[in-house]
């Protein structure tokens, strides 16, 4: 496929047909998504792949906890989210069918090879996320390109403790996000909802946009 096209068109993908995803698959799709950038090239990701069905029910069950939370909130209008009920309750679905997805990636990486720049502002500090999520979406664009759904998530992340034992993880390593893949049962759509590019490139000052409309 043409970068450009996969790239426009790798939706979050909420529901997947039962077929296996054959660890050559996934292989393709793994090898081209540890070419992406990272400090100081220290590669510190490590990817586990779970299909263990008892493992999978374990992950959801505690996705659900802060899954019905966030709905709820979603639904009542409390977090602004910029998604349709129906992406709601789509997004709903998926979480209830966590564990029948075919695989979920947990994407770990080494915390000392992260080179965090801004730990000292009054901000969430996000650099270190740098080094990870350049694989990790070359991973969502590689199987996209084998004709696989993705959808990314950080919901996880909060029993990132729970997760680390049940996955023997060590201390050392932290989780970034945990990726259901399988083959979608919907056609991927043409191209995402997204912002006019006019409205987010500015020229030289914060604002003042660069490309006309
Ligand atoms: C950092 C991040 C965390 C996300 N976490 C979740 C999640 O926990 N559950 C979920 O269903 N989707 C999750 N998503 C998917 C987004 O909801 C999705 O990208 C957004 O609604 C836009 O939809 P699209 O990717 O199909 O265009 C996450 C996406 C990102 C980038």
């Amino acid at each position: 496929m043409d970068l450009i096209e996969v790239m426009e068109s790798n939706a979050t993908c909420r529901s997947y047909k039962p077929d296996p995803v054959p660890d050559s698959v996934l292989q393709a799709a793994f090898d081209a998504a540890r070419f992406g950038p990272q400090g100081g090239n220290r590669q510190p990701i490590r990817w586990v792949v779970v299909r263990d069905p008892k493992t999978k029910k374990q992950l959801k069950e505690w996705y659900l906890g802060p899954w019905t939370a966030y709905i709820a909130n979603a639904r009542k209008g409390a977090i602004n989210i910029g998604a349709s009920s129906r992406l709601l309750d789509r997004a709903d679905n998926f979480a209830h069918h966590l564990d029948e997805v075919p695989a979920i990636v947990v994407v770990c990486a080494h915390i000392a090879s992260l080179h965090v720049t801004d730990p000292d502002f009054d901000r969430p500090s996000v650099v270190g996320g740098a080094s990870i999520y350049p694989c990790v979406q070359n991973f969502l664009l590689a199987c996209r390109n084998l004709g696989l759904g993705t959808a990314l998530t950080t919901l996880l992340c909060a029993f990132e403790p729970q997760v680390k034992e049940l996955l023997s993880i060590p201390a050392d390593f932290l989780t970034a996000a945990h990726i259901a893949v399988g083959y979608p049962a919907e056609p991927f759509p043409k191209k995402l909802k997204r912002r006019p590019v006019e409205e987010i490139v500015f020229a030289e000052r914060f604002g003042v946009p660069m490309l006309g409309r």
